[in-house]
């Protein structure tokens, strides 16, 4: 087999035909399935006559074909590898092909599969080429009329998009319903799901008056799950209306929960296909961070109705135009309805830990690629939240209203079509009358770009100067960067009166809280009248994607912690204090000399805790440490040894100094009201763990009680997964073992709470990790098939730092040989599971060897594109 060859987006020509309707029947069965598909094909205007008619088309039985209703002969067209190729085809005819395909031999969960006893789709990206011969690719939009036909024992319920038009019985025991979808989409869009389900309903009325039927079918006994799902989507429906003036299109909305998936969940049209894990939910199954994660997810499905579906990608490489957008759109749902700083800072920590570390890897690519070989591997952070900070840059550039008006704009521009990036950028340009060139090099520009800033006080004259000067280090085929166009949003805080002073620039007065827009490789922008010494409060909010480095002083940091206007620079001030501590902690640790808590970290922290606040979630954040993959991220190269000391260092010792303040917070926090998942029950969970986690990293005694009792209370899965992992973590297995058995046993029959089961073990830092990893892979709740699973033991203990990266090679030997089963069973979830090993040259140089090594022998096997394209940037 040749080596897989990359696609390029310069390559870029319309179909030479296009579909402008497409019927499919499917007669299901799980190892032969008959899919026919009749095609109403024609020439694209703007191609010549007589070019051939190419088919995209992989592991297809093809049964028959015939164009007008007249077979082909053998000689009338050819199958290859990739497809089928039918040299000469007429201008406008109708092409009627059957097919058989095996669902249940899918283990690549890409289109056609069997999830437990059901059938399912997943078409997205290039899915659909395994159900039918079509040209799949998202600029050939037709309508489709779908009809299934199952066995009505085994497959009551037989859905598709759109509405059903007919119903009736077969023969045999065998019934069918036809669907039909008047929206034209592309095929990624297209879902099939049939199987003994159920559903809960309920409706939605729209702003135009129309009524919409919302359906979430599941597996019997998860109905009772369902309840925060359809609440939140009617909550996405009603914002979209208010927010973005877009309504629902179709008299039926359905969400179905399927086991095994490789996503969270899929956007199809009128039939959103969810990973179980993101859209069920129940007080004792789920905890705040998962009823916040479907939230969102629904939201985000949801939205894409009108950024994905009605208008869509002219191709892959388009793909953050409907994913950055959603995902933009989903954070800001998110935020109206919770805590807003929070959501924010949740968003930026992750941002700032996962896509700056992709940024920085052998995977580097810009939002928009200009190429690649398997479009699977771009569901990257990247496209999506860097896609999405991008639109939030042009957002707060344009200022709302001229973005609501660019994004009409946009929808209405465009509606049933499919674009570019630039055709959204446009819209917006167009709306505000703003010159955006510059600022289309985000979309084509790897890497993070970095700010070195300086400032100065001229205590003579009053002035400011801040200076600033930006790079963008090289990323794999992009050498040379130019200077990006990155708005800074900024306060200059008075160090006498901590007020925000008042901005003037150039003349200009920019009021309290303004944007500077930093262009070139180097700029000085100088403040006047400003009255007093300010310590200057920079990028607010992550006002844009960047590293930004100010040589602040402990002092500075403090006071800013607590004088800073901007809640998410309060925050980001306490984790850069934190950071310098950590930072003399660790290299104390590399030198084997004693470490020494930084006093100032422990006011900082007192300060906090003595504080009354109103904003418990903000301060369950700022009391939280940055990750140990955070400060790796901040470390030219990574120490995982130490970087753990140092961090359970810092973390003891606020414990020991503030034993008595976490003790209040945890007992002012406990709350015995039925669990409900909104903001302020959250906030003060998340406050009161939190504390807990500090009083166990110590072994405090009251502490080690709480936790066993709020365990044993058995209140809601926040608090029981809390504590269970505090124990688990804790050296105290004789209260750890007990509690994971119970817990192991009375949830041996839900899925979902075997992962939280499987993952609270993996990641505990005690070294029998790995041991742990092996024991639970023969776990009969265990299966290497399921994603979920997967990433529930084998992501999370890769995630696990001190032992995925264990002196004896053995973490890394262990997701090597998980990776190659998996690049037979599960290309695309084996090509992400294999990215820490990429990191490699982030590492000492015996850790670098051992990962290295593990790559070079994934290397020697026969590769899916998917992780054959992964491992040969990594080993570039
Ligand atoms: N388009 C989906 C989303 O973002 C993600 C997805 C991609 C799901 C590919 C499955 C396969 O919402
Ligand atoms: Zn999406």
């Amino acid at each position: 087999m040749s080596e897989p060859q990359p696609i390029h987006l310069s390559d870029y020509r319309p179909p030479a035909y296009r579909v402008t309707h497409t019927e499919l029947t499917f007669d299901l069965d799980p190892s032969a399935t008959r899919v026919k598909a009749r095609l109403h094909v024609e020439r694209h205007p703007e191609r010549e006559a007589g070019e051939p008619l190419e088919l995209d088309g992989e592991q297809l039985a093809l049964k028959a074909i015939a164009i007008d209703g007249q077979p082909l002969g053998d000689d009338e067209y050819a199958l290859t590898e990739q497809g089928l190729r039918i040299e000469r085809a007429p201008e406008r005819f109708l092409l009627d092909t059957e097919v058989e395909i095996a669902p249940e031999a899918n283990t690549a969960l890409e289109g056609l599969y069997q999830s437990g006893g059901m059938f399912c789709t997943q078409c997205e990206a290039e899915g659909f080429r395994r159900i039918t011969f079509y040209p799949d690719r998202p600029d050939v939009m037709a309508t489709f009329s779908t009809t299934v036909i199952g066995r009505l024992d085994r497959e009551p319920v037989l859905l598709s998009n759109g509405n059903p038009v007919e119903r009736g019985e077969l023969p045999n025991g065998r019934h069918f319903v036809t669907w039909e979808d008047p929206h034209p989409k592309p095929c990624y869009l297209f879902a099939l799901v049939a199987g003994d389900l159920e559903k809960v309903e309920d409706r939605f009325t729209t702003m135009s008056g129309r009524e919409v039927t919302l359906q979430i079918w599941v597996e019997e006994e998860n109905l009772g799950k369902t309840d925060h799902a359809m609440a939140s989507l009617k909550r996405a429906m009603r914002w979209d209306e208010e927010t973005y003036g877009r309504e629902y299109d179709l008299d039926l909305f359905m969400i179905v929960a399927v086991n095994d998936f490789n996503m969270g969940a899929m956007e199809n049209k009128g039939l959103n296909i969810f990973n179980s894990a993101a859209v069920l939910t129940h007080p004792h199954t789920a905890t705040d961070a998962a009823f916040q994660r479907v939230e969102g997810i629904v939201a985000h499905e949801y939205f894409h109705n009108w950024s994905g579906n009605r208008v869509t990608c002219r191709d892959w490489f388009q793909l953050s135009l409907k994913e950055g957008f959603t995902v933009f759109r989903d954070q800001t749902f998110s935020a109206d309805t919770n805590s807003a700083p929070v959501k924010r800072i949740e968003d930026v920590s992750f941002f700032r830990t996962a896509q700056f570390a992709e940024d920085a890897g052998p995977t580097a690519h810009p939002v928009r690629p200009d190429h690649y070989i398997e479009i699977g591997n771009f569901y990257t952070l990247t496209i999506y939240e860097k896609g999405a900070e991008i639109v939030r840059m042009l957002r707060n550039l344009v200022g709302w209203e001229a973005f609501r008006r660019g994004s009409d704009l946009y929808f209405s521009r465009f509606d049933g079509q499919a674009v570019t990036i630039e055709d959204f950028v446009a819209c917006m340009a167009e709306a505000s009358g703003q010159d955006l060139d510059q600022f289309m090099r985000w979309y084509s520009q790897a890497g993070t770009p970095e700010i070195d800033a300086h400032g100065e006080y001229d205590y003579a004259n009053g002035a400011y100067r801040l200076l600033l000067r930006q790079r963008t280090p090289a990323t794999p085929g992009q050498p040379d960067k130019a200077p990006q166009h990155i708005p800074i949003r900024l306060g200059l805080v008075g160090t006498k009166s901590g007020r925000d002073l008042r901005l003037t620039l150039d003349g200009e007065s920019l009021g309290t809280d303004g944007v500077i827009h930093l262009r070139e490789e180097e700029q000085e922008f100088v403040f006047t009248d400003v009255e007093e010494a300010p310590v200057p409060s920079l990028a607010r909010g992550f006002s844009a994607p960047v590293k930004l480095n100010f040589p602040y002083s402990r002092e500075d940091l403090a006071f800013l912690q607590t004088h800073d206007s901007d809640g998410f620079n309060r925050w980001d001030a306490g984790q850069r204090l934190a950071l310098l501590a950590l930072d003399d902690l660790i290299a104390a640790h590399r030198n084997g000399v004693e470490k020494v808590m930084d006093p100032r970290v422990v006011e900082a922290f007192r300060e906090l805790l003595k504080r009354e606040t109103d904003d418990k979630a903000v301060l369950a954040e700022m009391l939280t440490l940055p990750s140990e993959a955070y400060i790796a991220e901040q470390q030219p190269l990574v120490d995982v040894d130490a970087i753990h000391a140092a961090r359970q260092f810092v973390k003891q010792s606020l414990a020991m100094a503030l034993r008595d303040d976490f003790l209040r917070v945890y007992q002012e926090n406990v709350g015995d009201a039925p669990y409900a998942p909104e903001p302020e029950q959250i906030a003060a969970r998340s406050l009161k763990n939190v504390a807990l986690s500090y009083l166990v990293s110590i072994e405090d005694e009251e502490g080690i009680e709480l936790a066993r009792r709020q365990f044993e209370a058995d209140h809601n899965m926040t608090d029981v997964r809390a504590a269970l992992t505090l124990l688990v973590h804790s050296s105290r297995d004789e209260l750890a073992d007990p509690a994971l058995r119970t817990f192991g046993e009375k949830w041996a029959h839900d899925p979902l709470v075997m992962d939280q089961w499987f993952s609270v073990q993996v990641s505990r830092p005690q070294s029998d990790a790995l041991e742990r990893v092996k024991f639970l892979m023969d776990h009969p709740a265990f299966s290497l098939t399921n994603p979920n699973k997967v990433r529930a033991l084998i992501g999370a203990f890769a995630q696990n730092r001190v032992n995925f990266h264990r002196l004896d090679g053995e973490g890394y030997r262990l997701l090597a040989d998980v990776v190659i089963e998996l690049n037979r069973l599960n290309p695309e979830i084996a090509s992400r599971l294999v990215t820490p090993l990429t990191r490699w040259r982030r590492f000492d140089e015996t850790r670098q060897e051992l990962m290295k090594g593990e790559l070079e022998r994934i290397r020697e096997e026969k590769l899916s594109p998917n992780v054959y394209e992964v491992i040969e940037k990594a080993l570039a």
